[in-house]
C-alpha cells in the first residue's frame, strides 16, 4: 500500500486530520488497531471549546453537534459554602463551550469517514515506524481480528506496508509512534499528581445546566453532564483508591458536601459506571521527527480538571492539516518545519491553565492553613470583577482554531 501520510489511529486526532486532508485533497489512510465498536464506545471527554465546534462544522461534522449538543454560556466555580458563576460570552467576546460527548465526534466522523474517504481501516494494529529520518517513511502493521466482546484482539493476518511521505502519530500516549522517537530524540516533560478521580455515570437528570466544579476543603468535585437524562459526576480521592472503595451512597454524600452551596440541592440515581483514573501531565518537546509529526495523547497529555485534552488534539491537527497541504500545494516544508513551534505554544498554554485549575481545586496531601489561604486568595480574585476573571473565562473557553 502507499500513500501520501499514513495516519496512524482513529481517535479524535487521527480522524479530524483525515477529514481535514480528505478535503484539502491530500492522500492519507488511517490505521486503526481496535475495532469499530470499541472505538465508538470509550468514554472519554465531552467537552468542545467553540473553535472545535466550529472545526467540526466547518469540515461539515457538525450536523448531529448542532442538533443534540448543550451549549454553555457559563460555569459555576464553589468554594466555602458559596456558588460563583463565570459567565463565557460576556468575558470572552461571544465564545461559549458545547457539551457533546467525544464518543458522538468520533461516531460523526467515522460515519463521514466510511462514506467519503479516505480510507480507514479498523483492526490494523501499526507494530512499526521505520525510516522517518529518510524521504520515504514505512509503516508496518497487522490486521487483527475483533476482540470478543472487550478482549483485546488477537493478531490475525500477515504483516503489511504502507509505504508514505509522511507519518501522522495520532495513537495516544501508549501507541507505536512514541516508540518509534529515537531515544534522545525528543524530551519529554511529566508530572504525576498526588490525587485521583473517581468518577460516576448516574441515571438521573443533572441538578443543574451548567458544568459545577468545586474547590472545598475536603477536595475536588465536579458536577457535569452526558446528556439531559445522564448525569457525569467526579470527586477527588487519594491515590491507589479503588472503585470498590466507595459504595454509592458515600459518593453521594460526599458530592453533597462538597458540591454544596445556599438551597441547591443534588438529585440521585441509579449509578451505570464507577471508575478510578489518575491524573498526569505530559508534553514531548518537539512533537516531529524526522517525518513523524505527533499529535493529540500522542505528544501531551493534560490532567482532566479543564477539559482540556480533546480540544488540544483537534488544535494539534489543524496545524497539521495546513502545514500539509501548504506542502502539497506548493512543495515548501516551511509550514511543516514550524509545526512543533506552532502547536507547542498552545500546547504550554493549556498545560499551564489545566495545572492551574488542578492545584486551585484539589487538595493535596498534608495541606496546611496557609496553603488554603492560597487557593481560596486566588478563587476569590478569579470570581471578583477582576482582569483575572477574563483570564480564566478566556482559557475555559479557548481560542479560535480557524
Ligand atoms: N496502531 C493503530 N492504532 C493505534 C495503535 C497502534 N499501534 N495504538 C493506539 N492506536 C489507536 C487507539 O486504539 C485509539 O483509537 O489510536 C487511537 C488514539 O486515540 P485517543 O487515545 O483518543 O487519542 P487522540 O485522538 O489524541 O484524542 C485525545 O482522547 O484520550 C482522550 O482525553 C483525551 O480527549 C482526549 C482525546
Amino acid at each position: 500500500m502507499r500513500t501520501t501520510v499514513a495516519i496512524i489511529g482513529a481517535g479524535p486526532a487521527g480522524l479530524l486530520l483525515a477529514r481535514l486532508l480528505h478535503r484539502a485533497g491530500v492522500d492519507c489512510v488511517v490505521l486503526e488497531a481496535r475495532d469499530r465498536a470499541y472505538v465508538e464506545r470509550r468514554q472519554r471527554a465531552g467537552m468542545l471549546e467553540q473553535g472545535a465546534a466550529d472545526v467540526l462544522r466547518e469540515c461539515g461534522a457538525g450536523g448531529r453537534l448542532d442538533r443534540e449538543g448543550l451549549v454553555h454560556r457559563g460555569f459555576e466555580l464553589r468554594f466555602e459554602g458559596e456558588a460563583h458563576r463565570v459567565d463565557l460570552p460576556s468575558l470572552t467576546g461571544g465564545r461559549t463551550v458545547t457539551l457533546y460527548p467525544q464518543t458522538e465526534v468520533v461516531k460523526d466522523l467515522i460515519a463521514l469517514q466510511l462514506a467519503e474517504g479516505p480510507p480507514l481501516l479498523f483492526g490494523a494494529r501499526v507494530v512499526a515506524v521505520e525510516k522517518t529520518d529518510g524521504e520515504q517513511p514505512l509503516v508496518r502493521f497487522v490486521t487483527e481480528e475483533p476482540g470478543g466482546r472487550d478482549g483485546p484482539e488477537r493478531a490475525g493476518g500477515p504483516e503489511r506496508t504502507l509505504e508514505c511521505e509522511y507519518v501522522a502519530g495520532c495513537d495516544g500516549s501508549y501507541g507505536a509512534s512514541r516508540r518509534a522517537l529515537p531515544p534522545g530524540a525528543v524530551r519529554m516533560h511529566a508530572r504525576t499528581y498526588p490525587y485521583s478521580w473517581l468518577g460516576i455515570l448516574a441515571d438521573v437528570a443533572p441538578s443543574s445546566d451548567e458544568l459545577l466544579l468545586a474547590g472545598h476543603e475536603r477536595g475536588f468535585a465536579l458536577h457535569s453532564m452526558r446528556t439531559p437524562a445522564l448525569s457525569r459526576l467526579y470527586i477527588q480521592v487519594p491515590n491507589g483508591t479503588s472503585p470498590g472503595d466507595w459504595p454509592d451512597d458515600r459518593i453521594w454524600d460526599e458530592l453533597d458536601v462538597r458540591l454544596a452551596a445556599g438551597d441547591w440541592r443534588l438529585q440521585r440515581g441509579p449509578v451505570l459506571t464507577k471508575s478510578v483514573s489518575g491524573l498526569r501531565s505530559q508534553v514531548i518537546e518537539p512533537m516531529r521527527h524526522g517525518r513523524l509529526l505527533l499529535a493529540g495523547d500522542a505528544a501531551h497529555i493534560v490532567p482532566p480538571s479543564a477539559a482540556k485534552g480533546l480540544n488540544l488534539a483537534f488544535g494539534d491537527v489543524v496545524t497539521m492539516a495546513r502545514a500539509f497541504t501548504h506542502w502539497h500545494r506548493s512543495g515548501s516544508t516551511s509550514l511543516i518545519d514550524r509545526y512543533s513551534d506552532n502547536c507547542l505554544r498552545r500546547v504550554w498554554q493549556a498545560q499551564a491553565f489545566s495545572h492551574e485549575m488542578t492545584t486551585l481545586l484539589h487538595t493535596p496531601p498534608g495541606a496546611d492553613a496557609y496553603d488554603r489561604a492560597m487557593q481560596l486568595t486566588r478563587l476569590r480574585r478569579l470570581t471578583g470583577p477582576t482582569a483575572a476573571a477574563a483570564e480564566l473565562a478566556e482559557n475555559y473557553a479557548g481560542a479560535p482554531l480557524i
